[in-house]
């Protein structure tokens, strides 16, 4: 007779599963739970340090970490005074929140964001993006920095993403869903919003800062990409590439924030020269190409 003819193997696989599926269950309503009490012990900590409710979300991507000197600084706390909060292992990624006024409004900004590549889960990725809806935020500007492959493009270009194309970067919203802060099947017609873009182009328009607008494709990094794979994102469609930004894009579309990101081109990708790109040369040239960056974010935030 074999195993599985056996009357009490039979039963103890079952029950087997059965018991596994009970600890899924149970893992899952767990989970959701968590997230909620983390998000509410969060904001009631960061609610000590600054008590207003701050109306627009910032991120700054890599070498962008000066934006805060554009600002009225009320408050700064290092991440590791936030409870649940990731802490940032990347030169050029600060690790605070600051929180102050700019154009007159009230603004949280993140020096320093989390990648997917430093290990982190994709839901502590995004963890940032929702403890700023729960702080109040109602729209959000992200900035990155990111690797050209339009040839019309230069380093020190800014270009507005209005697309996205996600490679391999896990999406943040697989598990349990929480119809507390969106819906199952979020839809991402609009990631980016058409309203903010229109604004941000009449504004560098004024400004008399060229702008460049595309699609942007999310890698998992950390390796810069290969001749070859430049191409090829190229080829499906997208103008400029980096290691960050998608995550965050979907957990805020998730939750029905407007979302506006601008990419400054840090190096390019498709090159006939041999083409080395080192982490300090995009921080060179986000740094450099930062004040444009801060000159349309202030004005943007002026018109919200
Ligand atoms: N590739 C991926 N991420 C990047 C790049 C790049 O060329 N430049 C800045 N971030």
């Amino acid at each position: 007779m074999n195993w599985w003819q056996n009357e009490s193997r039979h039963t103890t696989v079952f029950c087997y599963f059965q018991e596994h599926n009970f600890y899924r269950i149970r893992n899952i309503h767990t989970n959701k739970m968590n997230l909620i009490n983390k998000l509410n012990e969060t904001t009631a900590v960061i609610r000590e340090y600054f008590g207003e409710a701050p109306e627009i979300g910032i991120v700054l991507g890599s070498g962008l970490g000066n934006f805060k000197a554009n600002m009225k600084v009320a408050c700064e706390i290092p991440y590791e005074d936030i409870p649940h909060f990731p802490l940032t292992t990347v030169e050029g990624h600060g690790g605070s929140l600051i929180f102050g006024t700019m154009s007159g409004k009230t603004v949280v900004c993140m020096a320093g964001r989390f990648h997917f590549y430093e290990g982190y889960a994709p839901e502590d990725v995004a963890f940032p993006m929702r403890v700023m809806k729960w702080l109040g935020v109602k729209t959000v500007l992200l900035s990155n920095a990111a690797g050209g492959m339009n040839p019309a493009f230069h380093v020190g270009d800014l270009m507005i993403i209005n697309d996205h194309i996600s490679l391999f970067q896990q999406n943040p919203l697989i598990g349990p869903n929480l119809e507390e802060l969106g819906p199952r099947f979020p839809d991402m017609s609009e990631p980016y919003s058409h309203e903010l873009i229109a604004k941000a182009k009449a504004i560098a328009a004024g400004l008399d800062i060229p702008l460049h607008e595309g699609v942007y494709a999310g890698v998992t990094g950390p390796t810069f990409e290969t001749r070859a794979e430049y191409k090829m994102l190229h080829i499906l469609g997208a103008d400029a590439v980096g290691m960050s930004t998608v995550q965050e894009v979907i957990v805020a579309r998730h939750m029905g924030l407007p979302v506006f990101a601008l990419s400054v081109i840090t190096d390019l990708g498709i090159r006939d020269q041999l083409n080395t790109i080192t982490h300090h040369e995009v921080l060179e040239a986000a740094a450099a190409a930062e004040p444009k960056m801060t000159a349309i974010f202030k004005a943007l935030i002026a018109q919200l």
